[in-house]
């Protein structure tokens, strides 16, 4: 099957290539977004292949159909990107990777608790100017601290039994209890009880009308004072302006973010030349308990490996046998 590969980076280009080295597929890579402007790039493609900031809205799967693509393959989880309601209407096929590595996730969110607690991100710098100084770096034991994650699916599960043997006690919140959290060890408590017990709250729910926005300004205020809120979720499942608030009077004591709600015009390129344009992402910048890194959490070899191996998978998948040879978690419509 032929398939435009949008928001090519050199990483894709590696690792969809070693998992398409049968040659089942024409990959065709191209380095822009997928927009309404550049979706005719895809003509004489039967799939399109897209990244997480590609744009899967109404009108851009319209383009799509209209120039003949039929398949869409999402070489990511979360799918909150597509209007599935439209790809529907229009019989677009649309497949997905429900689980590639949730330890590059899970580990990446750990990764930002240590770093904002231990403050290595401000230690690095000091330590560079031969500044031997400690003040400031002052740190607690996450020992006997309490957790709450958000969403205990794939992702959630693996940041709980990591938190379990650190010694924490570990609350969840999830409509759907996973027995493997509680095996973890992980105790299920109403969402409010668990903003208000938790000494770090980490969020690993997919994004959707439901989750939009679940940390606002409401909500900020039921944290514990000096809290810390780690996200490697979605951006918008933050209000930003609601966070920074709660940065600036202190009830947000330590912020971990690895995605933005206006992520799309900045995250996976370099715009180091550029002047920024974004105002709440300008001020995040400057907190020095503020820690955020550009959507990385998945980037680990092995996650990309079985990101392409899935993606390459679904392809043939469908181009064998047909939309319906894609079922379960890996079929979004
Ligand atoms: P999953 O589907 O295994 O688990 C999601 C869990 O969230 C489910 O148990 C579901 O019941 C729960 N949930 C749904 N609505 C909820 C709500 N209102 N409150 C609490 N829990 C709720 O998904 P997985 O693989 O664990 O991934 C979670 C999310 O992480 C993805 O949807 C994606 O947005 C994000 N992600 C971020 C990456 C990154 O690089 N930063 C990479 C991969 C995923």
């Amino acid at each position: 099957m032929r398939v435009a590969v949008f928001s090519t980076k050199p990483y894709d280009r590696k690792f969809l290539g070693a998992a398409n080295a049968a040659g089942d597929h024409e990959l065709v890579f191209l380095e822009p977004r997928l927009t309404a402007q550049t979706a005719r790039l895809a003509e004489g493609s039967a799939a399109v292949c897209a990244f997480v900031n590609d744009d899967l809205g109404d009108e851009v799967l319209e383009r799509l159909a209209e120039v003949g693509v039929r398949v869409v393959a999402l070489r990511a989880a979360g799918f909150n990107n597509v209007d599935v309601a439209a790809a529907r209407r229009l019989g677009l096929t649309v497949v997905r990777v429900p689980e590639y590595s949730p330890h590059a996730v899970a580990e990446h969110t750990v990764g930002l608790i240590l770093a904002l607690n231990r403050k290595i991100h401000r230690a690095y710098n000091r330590v560079r100017e031969h500044n031997f100084a400690l003040t400031g770096l002052l740190g607690f034991d996450l020992h006997g601290r309490t957790v709450g994650i958000v969403g205990t699916g794939r992702i959630g599960v693996c940041v709980a039994q990591i938190m379990t043997a650190f010694g924490c006690r570990v609350l969840a919140s999830d409509p759907q209890r996973s027995d493997a959290a509680i095996a973890a060890g992980a105790e299920y408590v109403p969402l409010e009880h668990l903003l208000a017990e938790s000494d770090i709250v980490t969020l690993h729910c997919p994004l959707t009308a439901d989750t939009r926005h679940l940390i606002d300004a409401d909500r900020v205020k039921l944290l514990r004072e000096g809290m810390m809120l780690i996200n490697t979720g979605r951006g918008s499942l933050v209000d930003t302006r609601a966070v920074i608030d709660g940065l600036k009077s202190g009830r947000i004591g330590y912020l971990g973010l690895d995605v933005y709600e206006e992520e799309t015009d900045l995250f996976f390129e370099d715009l180091s030349d550029r002047v920024l344009g974004d105002d709440d992402f300008a001020r995040l910048t400057t907190f020095p308990n503020v820690l955020v890194t550009g959507h990385q959490a998945f980037f680990t070899s092995d996650g990309l490996h079985s990101i392409a191996a899935t993606t390459i998978a679904n392809l043939t998948a469908v181009a064998h046998s047909g939309p319906d040879a894609v079922t379960g978690p890996a079929r979004v419509c």
